[in-house]
C-alpha cells in the first residue's frame, strides 16, 4: 500500500463530474487499499477519488474515530463506495461542522438531510442499499459531493466565503499547510522552473 498525495482546492479534477467505475480489477482493488491509507495518514474520515487525482465514482470512509465517543451512534467501520446514489430519506436537515482534506486548515458549519438512502456497489461489486444517519451520513454526502465536483465550501453564505477568500485563495497557490503529502500544481511548477 502507498499513501497516495491529495490534491487540494481548486484542483480542476475537483470540479469535474467523475465517470461511473466500468469494472473490478486488481488495480482498482489496489488504488481502494492506498485510498484507505492515504484517509488515514490524513486522520481524515472519508477520501473520495478525484482528492487523489482520480476521476472516478468511487470513494471510501471509516468514521469510527468520529463516532466513539457517540453511544447513540452507528459503528459502521471502513467502507467502499463504488457508483453511489444517495437520496435523502426525509424533509430533516441538521447543521454540522465539515472540513476537507484538499482544503486543509478550514471547517465550516454546513446544513445537509440527516438521514439518507444509498444505493451502491461494495468492493466486491456486490449491490447494497442501506440507511445511513449522524455523522456516518454526513461523511457519505460530503464524499458523494466530491464524485459530482462540489466542495463544502460551496454551500456557505457570500459572507463566509468572503471571510475565507484570502485562506483560499493561498491552499490554490500551493501554500497549504497540510500534515500529510498535497499535490500542488503550482508548488510543481515553480520546483521545475
Ligand atoms: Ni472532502
Amino acid at each position: 500500500m502507498s499513501i497516495l498525495p491529495i490534491v487540494t482546492y481548486n484542483d480542476p479534477v475537483l470540479r469535474k463530474r467523475a465517470e461511473p467505475v466500468e469494472s473490478d480489477s486488481q488495480e482498482l482493488q489496489q488504488l481502494i487499499d492506498d485510498m484507505f491509507e492515504t484517509m488515514y495518514n490524513g486522520q481524515g474520515v472519508g477520501l473520495a477519488a478525484p482528492q487523489i487525482g482520480r476521476s472516478i465514482r468511487l470513494f471510501v470512509i471509516d468514521a469510527d474515530a468520529f463516532t466513539e465517543d457517540d453511544e447513540q451512534a452507528e459503528d459502521v467501520g471502513p467502507l467502499v463506495f463504488i457508483n453511489p446514489d444517495v437520496k435523502p430519506a426525509n424533509q430533516d436537515t441538521v447543521l454540522l461542522d465539515e472540513g476537507c482534506l484538499s482544503i486543509p486548515g478550514i471547517r465550516e458549519s454546513v446544513s445537509r438531510p440527516e438521514v439518507i438512502q444509498v444505493s451502491y456497489l461494495d468492493r466486491n461489486f456486490k449491490e447494497q442499499k442501506r440507511a445511513f444517519t449522524g455523522w456516518v451520513s454526513r461523511v457519505i454526502q460530503h464524499e458523494f459531493d466530491h464524485i459530482d465536483g462540489i466542495l463544502f465550501i460551496d454551500y456557505l453564505g457570500s459572507f463566509r466565503k468572503r471571510m475565507l477568500k484570502s485562506r483560499l485563495n493561498a491552499i490554490h497557490a500551493g501554500e497549504a499547510e497540510a500534515a500529510y503529502p498535497v499535490a500542488s500544481k503550482e508548488k510543481t511548477d515553480s520546483a521545475t522552473a
